[in-house]
């Protein structure tokens, strides 16, 4: 999978399988069936009669969030299970509006990361979401604008350079989903200079600082603010 593996830039995607061009047409016209489909049912698109204002850009794959997303997330979620390999993670921050300074309620925060091999590795239900993996969790931030997920760090790609990373993605409402800055670590040795400097620093800057707590659990703290360096927000 890595090798032959380039950032799109128009996409959360830092990489996944080429397939045919046969496959990925079949697939788009899945995805925008299950997308229509789970819109019409999905809490975190409101029933409103506006359209969504278009943000962000060309998202690509973003629309396999919907494929499983509970009716209602909470501000908290547990994306690993006990059986899974790996060192245990903990991220959490707070969601702000655009000014920066207020919380924002009810945004929902999907994330998506490797395994510790450095492969999205499907779980069995997944049907269009495989690429994604079966490491991947929503939020619904709280009144206070918070969230916090845990799960285990992401490894690389085998055998590449790309950094571990967790893709982001954001649903609120009267948008239409985007993406934000992946969540980078200052640790990883693979995350370059040149690396840091192609972030677009949208939603804010993803790239954190990890600690070990007590417990030895890897612990990051990231804040985001809403539409920041968001094409057209
Ligand atoms: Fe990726």
């Amino acid at each position: 999978m890595p090798e032959g593996i380039v950032r799109t830039g128009t996409s959360p995607v830092r990489g996944f399988d080429f397939v045919k061009l046969q496959n990925q047409l079949m697939k788009k016209i899945i995805l925008f069936f299950l997308a229509f489909a789970m819109m019409q049912g999905s809490g975190c698109t409101q029933s409103n009669k506006k359209a969504d204002r278009v943000v962000g850009g060309t998202c690509e794959d973003c629309a396999l969030m919907f494929e499983g997303i509970p009716e209602n997330p909470s501000w908290q979620t547990n994306i690993a299970g006990p059986d899974e390999p790996g060192e245990s993670l903990i991220i959490h921050g707070v969601i702000y509006k655009q000014d920066g300074k207020t919380p924002a309620p009810d945004v929902i925060l999907y994330v998506y990361h490797t395994d510790n091999k450095g492969l999205y590795s499907p779980a069995p239900k997944q049907i269009v979401a495989k690429r994604h993996g079966h490491l991947r969790g929503w939020m619904k931030s709280g009144s206070d604008g918070r969230y916090e997920f845990k799960t285990i760090r992401p490894a690389s790609y085998p055998n590449s350079k790309n950094p571990q990373h967790i893709h982001p993605i954001i649903k609120e409402s009267g948008t239409t989903l985007y993406w934000i800055d992946e969540f980078l670590f200052d640790d990883d040795p693979l995350l370059s200079g040149q690396e840091k400097s192609r972030q677009e620093k949208r939603g804010g800057n993803g790239i954190i600082t990890l600690k070990k707590n007590e417990k030895g659990v890897w612990v990051g703290k990231r804040d985001i603010i809403l539409g920041m360096n968001v094409p057209n927000y």
